[in-house]
């Protein structure tokens, strides 16, 4: 049984720009996690990324579909397990500066979550040093501020803010993003490196192909809140089918280089990103039933009347699966070796 299952998750925002709509900003994602794997969501600013992970964290209420994490589900979660999955499921986020609040040493801020859960304090002082030697990170700073460490620094801070609960499950929201080249790929073999010693699942979003190559063992591509592709890594950037996903490796910048900066006839860079799908909801009125057809059709070059019906993500391989009506015709089989 997988530790992560995400069944048909629909999340959806009240407001948006017109007055009286909703946003559904995750509309029917489903996905699993096996015990210490990493899977990563991609996809543009605004695909629902984002949502799907505050909605795993239990940040959001949950429209329809479900997230189970272990013997943990929500929504419908009783208050005596609460504490139990706010313990066992942590996040990092983008920017640590945020994360952190500004007054406090860093120091506490690591023990703080021990605190919270009712930690002794000689266990506190003890898992406190034991978890910053695992994120690298000289106890010396910890009598400082967030401002007063480098942006490396503090996003190991929010990690072993993260780690000190010993949670099973990582959700981290574009955790390098905000870092610097060099430093992004020192936090990656971080929690590389923590994933195998901490027996951690990782749940890892990220808009960077490049970063999501390097950590993840299943991708998930997102587009207007929907998941139109998921698989192993190396099997979907060499021989992504969606049209979707196929726009967006083709203007992966390292990408471009490698293929000597020419870009595909035809394939323009990824269409605006939808900023999920607004559905006008009448005063008083239930939500709207859930937009039909395929997301992607006013897009796609490959449109039909068969895009009029929204396909659900169905096998091209055994490891692979597509949201695509064309999808077997647009499959290509694998190079000869
Ligand atoms: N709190 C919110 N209220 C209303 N709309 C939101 C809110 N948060 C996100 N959205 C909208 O939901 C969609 C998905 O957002 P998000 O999950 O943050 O995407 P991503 O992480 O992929 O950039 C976007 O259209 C965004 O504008
Ligand atoms: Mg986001």
């Amino acid at each position: 049984m997988p530790y992560v299952r995400i069944r048909n998750l629909t999340v959806r925002y009240p407001g948006g720009l017109l007055r009286g709509s909703e946003v559904t900003a995750a509309h029917k994602v489903s996905f699993d996690i096996e015990r210490n794997r990493c899977f990563a969501l991609v996809g543009e600013s605004g695909s629902g990324k984002s949502t799907v992970a505050r909605a795993l964290l239990g940040l959001l209420p949950i429209a329809a579909g479900s997230v189970q994490v272990g013997e943990l589900q929500l929504p419908g979660m009783p208050r005596t397990k609460q504490l139990e999955f706010r313990r066992t499921v942590q996040a990092v986020f983008q920017d640590p500066l945020l994360a952190l609040n500004p007054r406090l040493s860093v120091g506490w801020q690591v023990e703080e979550p021990l605190v919270i859960h009712g930690v002794p304090g000689d266990e506190r002082r003890r898992r406190v040093a034991e978890v910053l030697d695992k994120v690298r990170l000289d106890a010396s700073l910890m009598s400082r501020r967030p401002s007063q460490l480098s942006g490396g620094q503090r996003q190991r801070v929010c990690i072993a803010r993260a780690l000190v609960l010993r949670p099973s499950l990582l959700v981290a929201d574009e955790p390098v993003s905000a870092l610097d080249l060099s430093v992004q790929a020192t936090i990656l073999d971080l929690l590389s490196d923590l994933r195998k010693s901490e027996g951690l699942t990782l749940l890892f979003v990220s808009h960077d192909m490049d970063v999501v190559r390097f950590v993840a063992d299943e991708v998930g591509v997102m587009f207007a809140g929907r998941l139109v592709e998921v698989g192993p890594p190396a099997e979907l950037f060499a021989s992504p089918v969606h049209p979707y996903t196929v726009r967006l490796l083709a203007s992966v910048p390292s990408r471009l280089l490698a293929e000597g900066l020419t870009r595909p006839e035809g394939e323009g860079p990824p269409p605006p990103p939808l900023a999920g799908v607004r559905v006008a909801v009448p005063p008083g009125d239930k939500p709207s039933p859930s937009p039909t057809g395929c997301p992607y059709q006013p897009h796609c070059l490959h449109a039909d009347l068969k895009c009029a019906t929204e396909p659900p993500l169905a096998l091209v391989s055994a490891t692979h699966r597509v949201a695509c009506c064309k999808a077997l015709a647009l499959a290509r089989p694998p190079a000869a070796p």
